[in-house]
């Protein structure tokens, strides 16, 4: 959540700040702020209420020409958004101003004892008080910039990613961090860029530093790259190649980003299953699982953690365990887990899932988990992120950067990478039939053909949104293997569309949602062939006997449920753990377009950030 972006080197600041933000804008936008030391030595601040569009109106024609600068783009927690509480932030002088992502939680007691001492804070933010905090101990003693940052966040408690600008420092940046994401590029001119991910950087450098907790850094042109932490140990900074190409974060002709990742889906997929599966041995690699073969295979349960969509792939994942691995799933919404006391043994496997590799809640409950003893497998797609270094083995998904802040591709790899854990897993305790198992890699291969035969039907999918676009409520239902995509279904429509959707496992409409069914009420049933098909049918004919409109998501040639329901939209047959790759793209496609019917910001939806680093 927020999104910071730093440069100092020869170059204007504002135009790199400013194409940093527009890429950083998924993490919050509802304002956006730039702070930068000018040629005449006076720190200038611009910042507006709005996207990052609002500010570049706003500065209009006066850019900032200063070469070194700070922004930023805020996902607002304390105090509403609005141009005083847009950071930057300074300090009671017009010396420093800094950027923030996290929360102080101990904000409350610091801002009382700095305004005791006479410094005035002007916003409603837990950041602001950084700016003051470092002023106040600058102030106080004899300590540099960087000694003095170190200083001031040792009196911090909370997380926090951090950039400070001085005016009296003109060619340095200082930058912080505890849990919240920062990665710092060196240019190959001597210049520095910070960002909280790589895609700002990516155009300028691919050599990155990641910045680990509670280490702070001083990029200084003079100097050069310094790290130590809070306590003040020297650090040598690990010097990472970045693997991602500029053409993955642009949006490639497509009119959304979302729409764009849709339709890589066969390639993410390729991506994430590629070099996993040998068609030829019969056999799956996966080093991460295999290298502590120990705890999985005497794990006594799986504990699968997970926030949003990522938790539903959990869901999927659960089915997927139980059926080939035989071995108990539980799946938790990180956000619960860690504040009740939940029971964790020696013997448990815990699976974070993350897209972002940095969602606050789930890298704190695989840090509880770590310290009672489990073993720790992250499946992330964000290489280098903070849940992909903090779990003890691991995954990536390579789906490649997602910026559409509703979850599409990403949950697909996900599904697939657990696909190919869940089989593994079976295969080497002996829990799957060996023919099924064959079968199931040679399916698998194959899925990524499978999903660009559903996204030919975008056309069709268009058309029945059309329909379904002016709805108040849609109601997803499914069973099984197919429960899980309901799920997804529904929150992909609210996050978009905020059309009010529920999903609902088929059987159980009846104890409630049953009620809301009049006869405008979408009613998706996800239904292809598998094993509770004909459940799953009688369940249509109870909605159809009560109005409703229905739209099929069921296996080409059936007959059945596509003559009960409304509309049809048909996926190629597979295995049934293989479905929910197929299933949930249409429903993709129908909340996106949806979305758009109704002049939504799809890559942008209100109130919501794609990476939540609050908890
Ligand atoms: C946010 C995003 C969702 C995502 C969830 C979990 O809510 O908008 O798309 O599923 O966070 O994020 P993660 O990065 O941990 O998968």
């Amino acid at each position: 959540m927020c999104g910071i972006v730093a440069y100092v080197g020869s170059r204007p600041a504002y135009p790199i700040v400013i194409d940093g933000l527009k890429r950083l804008e998924y993490r919050g936008y509802d304002s956006a702020g730039i702070a930068t030391i000018e040629f005449d030595g006076s720190l200038l601040l611009k910042k507006k209420k709005g996207k990052v569009a609002d500010l570049i109106s706003y500065v209009g024609n006066s850019e900032p020409q200063g070469t070194i600068g700070i922004g930023h783009t805020r996902w607002a927690t304390h105090g509403p958004p609005n141009d005083i509480n847009a950071h930057p932030h300074r300090g009671s002088t017009d010396r420093l101003a800094i950027i923030h992502n996290g929360i102080i939680e101990n904000f409350s007691a610091i801002r009382e004892t700095l305004t005791c001492r006479g410094h005035n804070l002007l916003s409603e933010t837990d950041s602001e008080v950084l700016a003051h905090l470092i002023e106040e101990v600058m102030s106080g003693s004899s300590l540099n910039l960087f000694d003095a940052v170190r200083a001031a966040l040792s009196q911090v408690v909370g997380a926090y990613a951090l950039v400070v600008i001085d005016k009296e420092n003109p060619s340095s940046l200082i930058a912080a961090r505890k849990s919240s994401p920062l990665v710092i590029g060196i240019g190959e001119d001597g210049s520095y860029y910070i960002a909280s991910d790589a895609t700002p950087i990516v155009s300028h450098t691919k050599n990155v530093v990641y910045l680990e907790d509670e280490e702070v850094a001083l990029l200084d042109l003079n100097e050069g790259l310094r790290i130590r932490t809070i306590s003040n140990d020297i650090i040598s900074p690990e010097v990472h190649a970045l693997e991602m190409e500029i053409e993955s974060i642009e949006k490639g002709g497509y009119e959304h980003f979302m729409l764009k990742e849709i339709f890589e889906q066969p390639q993410s997929i390729r991506d994430s299953i590629r070099g996993r599966i040998n068609l030829q041995q019969g056999e799956l690699k996966m080093s991460g699982i295999d290298d502590h073969w120990g705890k999985w295979s005497n794990a006594s349960r799986i504990l699968i953690l997970g926030c949003g969509t990522s938790w539903h792939a959990g869901l999927v994942a659960e089915y997927l365990f139980e059926e080939f691995a035989r071995i108990p799933v539980e799946v938790e919404y990180a956000s619960e887990f860690r504040y009740r006391n939940p029971i964790i043994r020696e013997d448990d496997v815990v699976i974070a899932i993350s897209q972002s590799g940095e969602t606050a809640d789930t890298l704190a409950a695989i840090k509880s988990a770590k310290a009672a003893g489990a073993h720790v497998f992250g499946v992330c797609n964000v290489v280098g992120s903070s849940i992909a270094r903090e779990t003890d083995s691991g995954a990536y998904t390579h789906a490649g950067p997602e910026i559409g802040v509703a979850s599409t591709k990403a949950f697909t790899s996900q599904v697939a990478v657990l696909t190919i854990i869940a089989l593994h897993v079976g295969h080497r305790k002996g829990t799957i039939a060996p023919e099924r198992f064959t079968r199931l890699l040679a399916e698998l291969n194959n899925i990524p053909e499978l999903v660009e035969k559903v996204l030919e039907q975008a056309g069709r999918i268009d058309s029945i949104a059309e329909q379904f676009s002016r709805a108040e409520n849609a109601l997803y239902l499914g069973r099984g293997y197919q429960f899980p995509i309901a799920l997804e279904g529904a929150l992909k429509l609210k996050e978009i569309s905020y059309i009010h959707a529920e999903g609902y496992p088929a059987a159980e409409m009846k104890h409630g949602p049953i009620a809301l069914i009049d006869d405008d009420m979408p009613v998706i049933f996800i239904a292809p062939m598998d094993d509770v098909y004909e459940k799953v049918v009688s369940n249509v004919q109870e909605v159809k006997a009560r109005g409703g409109k229905l739209l099929g998501i069921v296996t080409e040639g059936d007959k059945e449920v596509a003559s009960l329901a409304d509309h049809a939209i048909e996926i190629p047959r597979c295995d049934d753990a293989l479905a929910p790759l197929l299933s949930v793209v249409p429903l993709q496609l129908l909340s996106y377009r949806m979305a758009v019917l109704r002049d939504c910001n799809v890559d942008q939806p209100r109130n919501l950030a794609k990476s939540v680093t609050v908890e």
